[in-house]
């Protein structure tokens, strides 16, 4: 059997950016019918929404572009850096906690900022947090998310499992 691409997409809260990007990703798979062929998840660095449904704001944005998020916030914990082999973080910050978080230098070399896929036309080299914005925010971080996993999984869909 094929190996897996094992992803976990990572911001600060799980609730805005990272749910989105595992949604936009699992759509993107199943849309190329090899859904079977990835594993994909979400996590947060922080702990204060653990359990909870993405933002009701994110939800309503994803739900007018055709995507259903069903994710509940959890925290990054040690495991995440055996069971994944890329971890992407949203923001450089996210990305710097991450690779604190790592057991291993092996595990840093993981850590990914989501920027190495974005298209440099859009003008953003990070997803900005869209927590204290207006419609505006989550649509921007919609369009980058939608944009930049194409470009993942055209990265990644010929490589086999495995992207250290
Ligand atoms: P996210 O947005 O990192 O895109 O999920 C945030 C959500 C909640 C908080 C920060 C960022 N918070 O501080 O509660």
């Amino acid at each position: 059997m094929k190996k897996k691409h094992k992803i976990l997409f990572v911001c600060l809260g799980n609730i805005c950016r990272s749910p989105a990007a595992e949604g936009v990703m699992k759509a993107l798979v199943e849309e190329k019918g090899v859904a079977d062929e990835w594993e994909i998840d979400s996590a947060g660095i922080g702990g204060w929404h653990v359990g909870q449904q993405p933002d009701r704001r994110m939800l309503v944005h994803a739900r007018q572009r055709g995507l259903n998020l069903n994710h509940r916030c959890r925290q990054v914990r040690a495991t995440d850096f055996e069971d994944f082999d890329l971890i992407i973080g949203m923001d450089a910050q996210n990305c710097q906690d991450l690779r604190m978080l790592a057991p291993t230098v092996e595990a840093m070399d993981k850590v990914q900022p989501m920027s190495r896929w974005l298209d440099p036309a859009m003008g953003y080299d990070y997803v900005p947090d869209p927590y204290y914005e207006g419609s505006e925010g989550f649509e921007l971080v919609l369009d980058l998310l939608q944009d930049g996993c194409q470009r993942l999984f055209h990265g990644l869909a010929h490589s086999p499992g495995q992207h250290q």
